[in-house]
């Protein structure tokens, strides 16, 4: 783009006289500026599409899907403007798609999501992510002495409140926040 401008710029002689003709200023049309703003993140061919994600909830969702050490494509933007949530994350990962327990470790950091199945470029399917009821084996308890923690045993949590989220141990009883949620 650089090299661009400043051939732009260059003063260039014309023909025998050596007459200088200044290099013809050119401005970038409006579409090409609109275009310009509008490229975020590039589409993907194949894959999978998670939008909606609340901001704090980005990293979390790359963590629940192991994407550090995806080789396909994994673009990550957060902060991004969204009219229904205000703020928003994105995760495109290409060349995959998730598992239905996948998909229930997302709902609980990311109640909102939806996630785009990609084919061929076209969205293919849309999934609107849904908190259970019951989540076994995704979320650590924060209760140092609970059983799960000392044990060989899967946690399971009831949800009794979805929004804000808020469980409670099958075990020890212990009552946790979306604050106090580690994913296994
Ligand atoms: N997308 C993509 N690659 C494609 C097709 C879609 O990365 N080949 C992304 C879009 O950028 C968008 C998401 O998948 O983030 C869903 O696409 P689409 O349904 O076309 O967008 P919206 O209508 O804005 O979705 P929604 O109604 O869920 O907000
Ligand atoms: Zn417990």
């Amino acid at each position: 783009m650089a090299k661009r401008k400043a051939k732009n710029r260059k003063i260039r002689k014309s023909g025998k006289s050596g007459k200088k003709i200044r290099g013809r200023k050119t401005f970038p049309s409006a579409s090409k500026e609109d275009a310009k703003k509008e490229l975020k993140i590039s589409a993907i061919d194949e894959g999978t599409v998670i939008d909606h994600i609340p901001t704090d909830a980005t990293f979390k969702v790359v963590e629940i899907l192991n994407l550090e050490n995806h080789s396909g494509i994994v673009s990550i933007a957060t902060n991004l403007q969204s009219k229904s949530i205000g703020k928003k994350g994105i995760v495109k990962v290409g060349g995959k798609s998730l598992t239905q327990e996948e998909v229930n470790k997302i709902a609980i950091v990311a109640p909102d999501a939806t996630v785009n199945i990609i084919k061929n470029y076209d969205v293919k399917e849309k999934i609107k992510v849904k908190t259970p009821d019951i989540i076994d084996n995704v979320v650590k308890c924060s209760n140092p002495v609970c059983v799960t923690n000392n044990e060989k045993i899967p946690t399971k949590f009831y949800v009794f409140k979805k929004e804000p989220l808020k469980i409670k141990c099958h075990y020890c009883e212990r009552s946790m926040g979306k604050e106090d949620i580690e994913i296994i």
